[in-house]
């Protein structure tokens, strides 16, 4: 009964780790934040697959009894190796987001907002043209949103002229329901709801997720059964200047304890240009 593993690219998969502490308070969470490589949104595909195999091996040593990848960019490229080669169940961010705005569009026009690598993976547009006209699918790369998270200037002028800017193709497109498919994006919430207007339902994956991996503990027979007491522990590759903010605003609390790992320890001799997947 080992704790569940979080990994992401950085700080942004804290929203991800408040939901499943929400939802499952008994387990313990350990979360891993390659802050030393992130972002992995402008990577191209192998390398962040091999990122994504030294977070998962991480956790692994720390005997992780389910992964939860809270990484959009890192479920997009290498959701499909790693539940082939990590020997415990593997949960990915994008099918959780994508259930939820199938249930909840009303027209069946679905926008997607993400990285550059989301989007170019196809992944997103990929399993809801499984389900819904792909011409009714608009997808766009939004790479500022995640700096400007970061920073904290969810409610400020310059945001808003970008929201606008990068938005303007989903509002011509009429989506009546719109991914939020990154991690950073649910903190603009706000003025990325003021742009797209009332009427677009936005689709914030970290809760679908935490039920998900709520459904899986139960199925595996390995779910806590107390009513709360599960700890939280913190790893990131590095330590940016702006942790103790940053961490606070991602997680909606403050982060007493991190420890710094590097978990480069395989030498990585992938050629990122070489675009062999998807
Ligand atoms: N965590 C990434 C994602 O959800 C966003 C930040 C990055 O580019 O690494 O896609």
């Amino acid at each position: 009964m080992g704790p569940l593993g979080i990994f992401d690219s950085g700080m942004g998969g804290l929203t991800v780790l408040r939901e499943l502490h929400r939802r499952l308070p008994a387990e313990d969470l350990l979360y891993f934040g390659d802050t030393a490589r992130v972002p992995y949104g402008t990577k191209g595909s192998r390398t962040v697959k091999e990122f994504a195999r030294q977070d998962a091996q991480f956790l692994m040593s720390h005997g992780v009894k389910m992964i939860v990848v809270a990484c959009n960019t890192a479920s997009a490229f290498a959701i499909d190796y790693l539940r082939e080669t990590m020997p415990v169940p593997v949960l990915d961010v994008i099918a959780p987001g994508v259930a939820t705005a199938l249930s909840r569009t009303r027209g069946g026009r679905v926008g997607i907002i993400a990285t550059r690598g989301t989007i170019e993976s196809g992944r997103y547009q990929q399993q809801l043209a499984e389900h819904i006209d792909e011409a009714r699918v608009t997808a766009r790369p939004c790479p500022l949103f995640v700096p400007l998270a970061e920073e904290g200037m969810l409610d400020h002028d310059v945001t808003r002229r970008i929201a606008e800017e990068y938005l303007a193709p989903l509002r011509d497109a009429e989506v009546d329901t719109l991914i939020l498919g990154c991690t950073h994006y649910p903190l603009l919430k706000g003025v990325i709801g003021d742009v797209m207007g009332p009427d677009v339902v936005l689709v914030d994956s970290a809760e679908a997720l935490a039920v998900a991996a709520e459904t899986e503990l139960e199925r595996q027979g390995l779910r806590r059964s107390a009513n709360g007491g599960g700890r939280l522990e913190f790893y990131l590759s590095d330590l940016p200047w702006m942790f103790r903010e940053v961490g606070a605003r991602f997680l909606g609390r403050d982060i007493d304890e991190v420890h710094t790992v590097n978990v480069n320890e395989a030498a990585f001799d992938g050629d990122p240009m070489r675009k062999d997947t998807p």
